[in-house]
């Protein structure tokens, strides 16, 4: 059956792949579009991506605006999308609280308002740092109540992207459940490139930390041999997103979308190092040691990287059995992860880097 859908950050990484997958399958999609004139460009990707650019289509607007800024006769059509995706973020390091709660938490609210009042069902895109309860608990987050946060001091720990994404799930299901809408929240890991193309935008987090490998900027492990950063293949994660909205039983979950084969961080580093003939790291540094040379600017400008990004380096392990249940259900193979990290590390290095490097 085709349906109507309204997707925002259609554009970014997660979003074109979910257009894709979603216009494959027949669907109608209507991507919330800050530069609208962008539109062919972004129908020519949905082709590349396997998708079908010819049922997708811009609708004008900005997450910060009031109304998501929509005119009116794009509020009429939007009245028949039977689904509401919400992807689009300010995903970026060093963001202030002002400017991320703008994007992340005011715009997470206006979409949550227009699915609840149109009687969409809204599906959510949130981050897997939400189901790390230790963390939650650390910074200050009791997610029974959340609306005892501080939350300029959670800002204050762990910086305005994460400190938004975290303020906007609560806020979001506060917005469903006082207007009794529908809502499915998924919350991936970081996301690696399409387990069999490698595809991944530049800007994501995993392409900064290939770029710092082959930049010869990484030369020892950051963490221990139990820390890792837990992935999700983009193809895996963007089909959990669409079976997710289709599945009544879905209505009012949250779903981990995670793989737990991702090795730790020196065997990432040595998949990713593979295919491009590199030494990977051996030896370790403590992320609390690394923190600190981060404090220096000039260390920080050669390093390439920020404190915020090392957040997301980890020892925990979660419980991924929701997610595996819920893939097996619906006959959605989970790709191989090392393959997916070895396809995605020869694609950075094709696209992003081999013009400007020796290698
Ligand atoms: N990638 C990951 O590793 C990861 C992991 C966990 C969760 N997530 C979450 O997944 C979602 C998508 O992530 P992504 O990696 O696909 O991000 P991305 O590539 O950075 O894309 C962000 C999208 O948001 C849109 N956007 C930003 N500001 C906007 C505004 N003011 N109004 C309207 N649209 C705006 C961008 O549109 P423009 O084209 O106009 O810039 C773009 O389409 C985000 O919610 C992110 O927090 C991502």
């Amino acid at each position: 059956m085709s349906v109507e859908c309204f997707v925002t950050g259609g554009t970014g990484f997660i979003g074109q792949h979910l257009v894709a997958y979603l216009s494959a399958k027949g669907h109608t999609i209507r991507v919330l579009m800050r530069r609208p004139e962008r539109l062919a460009a972004l129908r020519e990707q949905v082709d590349n991506l396997g998708g079908c650019a010819t049922r997708v289509f811009a609708v004008a607007g900005d997450l910060v605006q009031n109304n998501l800024g929509l005119s009116l006769a794009d509020r009429d059509v939007l009245k028949h999308a039977s689904v509401i995706f919400h992807l689009g973020a300010h995903f970026a390091w060093g963001l202030s609280m002002e400017q991320s709660r703008a994007v992340n938490v005011e715009g997470a609210k206006s979409v949550a308002l227009l699915a609840a009042e149109q009687k969409s069902r809204l599906v959510m895109i949130g981050g897997y740092m939400l189901k790390n309860h230790e963390h939650l608990q650390r910074i200050g987050i009791d997610p029974h109540h959340p609306e005892l946060t501080n939350w300029p001091a959670v800002y204050r720990h762990v910086g305005g992207y994460e400190g938004s994404k975290l303020e906007a799930h609560f806020a979001t299901l506060e917005v469903m459940s006082a207007k009794g809408g529908e809502v499915t929240v998924v919350h991936p890991a970081t996301v690696c490139g399409h387990s069999r193309t490698g595809h991944i935008l530049d800007g994501q987090p995993l392409v900064a930390l290939i770029r710092n490998l082959v930049q010869g900027k990484l030369t020892a492990v950051p963490g221990t041999a139990k820390h890792w950063l837990p992935l999700v293949t983009v193809d895996y994660l963007v089909e959990l997103v669409a079976v997710c909205a289709f599945d009544p039983a879905m209505e009012g979950r949250e779903l981990l979308a995670l793989d737990d084969q991702t090795p730790n961080l020196r065997e990432l580093l040595a998949q990713v190092a593979q295919p491009l003939g590199l030494k990977s790291p051996k030896h370790h540094i403590s992320l609390r040691l690394l923190k600190l040379l981060l404090s220096i600017p000039p260390i920080a400008w050669f390093l390439n990287t920020k404190p915020e990004a090392l957040d997301f380096i980890q020892t925990t392990r979660f419980n991924t059995t929701a997610v595996e249940q819920f893939a097996s259900m619906h006959g959605i193979a989970k790709p191989d992860i090392r393959q997916s990290l070895q396809h995605t590390a020869t694609f950075v290095n094709s696209y992003y880097l081999a013009k400007g490097q020796a290698i």
